[in-house]
């Protein structure tokens, strides 16, 4: 089984929609996937209804995730930790205990290597629109991301 787990700060608008994502793309018979904050603002929510609402127009049902904050033994949990942005790299790799735990950690669109943009815009304070160009940028990242672990 390889574990991946999906990095933002809330773990209720970007993280979820990666979760989503990667998990429809991937067999679940030999791929585990998850999501996390690093903060703890939303711990037991639900994902954000913006995020629920685009993911569901694309098929995609992130409806029963629940928020969950970023913990050190993750490192042990996970072999690929992917984040949204540089902040949450930044507050990931200070959880970090040792060189192994630091080489798990990506930006995530540093895997789309068609894509400018490098850090996954957080919609939070974002009309529905954001969210939409959240999932594209998601969507593309996951289908390189997927590609390579399927290799
Ligand atoms: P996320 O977005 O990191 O993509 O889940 C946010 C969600 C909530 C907050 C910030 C960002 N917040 O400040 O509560």
């Amino acid at each position: 089984m390889t574990s991946i787990l999906m990095v933002c700060l809330g773990n209720i608008c970007r993280s979820p929609l990666a979760h989503g994502l990667l998990e429809s793309k991937l067999p679940p018979d030999s791929f585990y996937v998850d999501s996390a904050g690093t903060a703890n603002y939303h711990i037991g929510s639900l994902p954000d209804q913006r995020s629920i609402a685009v993911a569901k127009t694309h098929g995609i049902d992130i409806s029963n995730q629940c928020g969950r904050q970023f913990n050190v033994s993750d490192f042990d949990t996970f072999d690929y930790i992917y984040v949204m942005d540089h902040s949450n790299f930044e507050n990931v790799l200070k959880l970090a205990r040792t060189t192994f735990d630091i080489a798990k950690v990506k930006l995530l669109l540093d895997f789309d290597t068609t894509s400018q943009i490098k850090e996954v815009p957080d919609p939070y304070y974002d009309k529905i629109s954001g969210f939409e160009t959240v999932f594209e940028l998601l969507d593309n990242a996951t289908n390189f991301i997927a590609n390579q672990l399927l290799r």
